[in-house]
């Protein structure tokens, strides 16, 4: 069975980790690896290959950063040849991102059947680019594997057919916990001169939270206060880094003694960072997971989550973005609400061998023709 693993922005290479590895294990599944190139920097993509042991992509196809749409069709352009040359029996993708919709699409365009991981997981925020690239995915995928039961329901609630759903777990957790021992030995707390539960950690990246001045400017007013309490660590996305200058927040930044603004991190530093944090500021997805796991508590700087789970097991804030519903959050903490928290289910570090099981066992699933989904209007 030859399997096309697609992999292109910084939140894939975690996903896409356990999945080569699970298939490369098994002697029924060949896989290729494609590096879509949507992150190309050091330490926006080589540094994730290094740390998690992830092959060489067999592929990379250096699309680069674009407005959506150039991006989207030029990762497209450019993954139709792959499909064609290697005729793959699937293609997977992972997660939420262009290169995710972008390969999506033409594989479905093909008639290569599409496998999607993280499937099924809704903001119900349409404004957000991964929400579209999540809804359209999803409903041109013939394997759905999910990582907690509100993905399964949200599917089943869009009419998905039961049979192509699997909750599996979570791949990003099998790289979590594989590689936790690991991000111990990482020096990162005694170079910085942090001390365990001594900081906090923050990550911001989303347009909705860096695009505008008022956006950011009611984000870093929160941050402010919290930095003169605690110091925040915040290794800085590409795209804030350059909005921070842009809308003329670098001054202000600058005054704060307690906000240390870094690099963009490798996994296992800010691993190690985040599991010794007292808490974690982030408007990411994985972070929210990974949060979980590690049971520090995580303030979630948007309005809506697509990861409702973590919310249900206690270790996870959802607060907007006011500066005052950011600092009751705050406080919240400090007062030892979120110490307490639970395991979502099969969050166990075996989501990847789950999803390789389903796929080397000979069922239906191998054999969804999409005609007769549809009917007779395509034929
Ligand atoms: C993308 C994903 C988002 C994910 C995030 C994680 C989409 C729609 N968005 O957002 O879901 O949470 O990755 O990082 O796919 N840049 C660099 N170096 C890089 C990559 C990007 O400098 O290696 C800069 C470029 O100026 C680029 C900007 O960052 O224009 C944004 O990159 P892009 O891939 O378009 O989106 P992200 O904001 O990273």
């Amino acid at each position: 069975m030859k399997i096309l693993c697609v992999a292109g922005a910084r939140p894939n290479f975690m996903k896409i980790a356990p999945i080569m590895e699970a298939f490369h294990a098994h002697p029924d599944i060949d896989p290729l690896l494609v590096h879509t190139g949507q992150h190309y920097d050091e330490r926006m993509s080589n540094l994730f290959f290094r740390e998690l042991g992830i092959p060489e992509p067999d592929v990379n196809l250096e699309v680069g950063s674009a407005s959506h749409a150039v991006q989207t069709a030029e990762i497209m352009k450019a993954f139709e040849p792959v499909c064609l040359q290697h005729r793959p029996d699937y293609v997977l993708v992972v997660g939420d991102v262009n290169s995710t919709i972008a390969c999506g699409l033409v594989a479905a365009k093909l008639g290569i059947k599409l496998i999607h991981v993280e499937a099924g997981l809704r903001s119900g925020d349409r404004t957000m680019p991964e929400e579209i690239n999540r809804l359209l995915t999803d409903s041109i995928s013939d394997l759905l594997f999910c990582t907690e039961p509100s993905g399964v329901e949200n599917l089943r609630r869009e009419g998905i057919s039961n049979g192509k759903v699997h909750l599996v777990g979570n791949v990003m957790i099998d790289t979590l916990l594989k590689n936790r021992a690991k991000a111990e030995q990482s020096t990162v707390l005694e170079d910085m001169g942090l001390v365990p539960r001594g900081y906090a950690t923050m990550t911001l990246h989303r347009p909705s939270n860096v695009d505008t001045p008022a956006a950011l400017g009611a984000i870093l007013d929160a941050v402010d206060t919290i930095q003169r309490d605690l110091p925040i660590v915040f290794p800085i996305h590409p795209r804030t880094c350059k909005n921070v200058e842009a809308l003329g927040f670098q001054a202000r930044v600058e005054t704060m003694a307690g906000l240390r603004l870094v690099d963009p991190l490798g996994y296992l530093d800010f691993l190690k960072l985040n599991a010794n944090a007292r808490f974690v500021l982030t408007d990411s997805g994985g972070l929210q997971e990974e949060t979980t796991i590690l049971r520090v508590p995580c303030i979630t700087i948007r309005e809506n989550t697509e990861r409702p789970v973590t919310c249900q097991v206690g270790s996870n804030q959802l607060v907007g973005t006011s500066t005052e519903a950011i600092l009751a959050a705050y406080d919240r903490i400090q007062n030892g609400q979120f110490d307490q928290a639970g395991i979502p289910d099969l969050w166990d570090g075996q989501a990847a061998t789950r999803i390789a099981a389903v796929l080397a066992t000979p069922v239906e699933h191998a054999t969804v023709d999409r005609r007769q989904e549809t009917g007779d209007r395509d034929r």
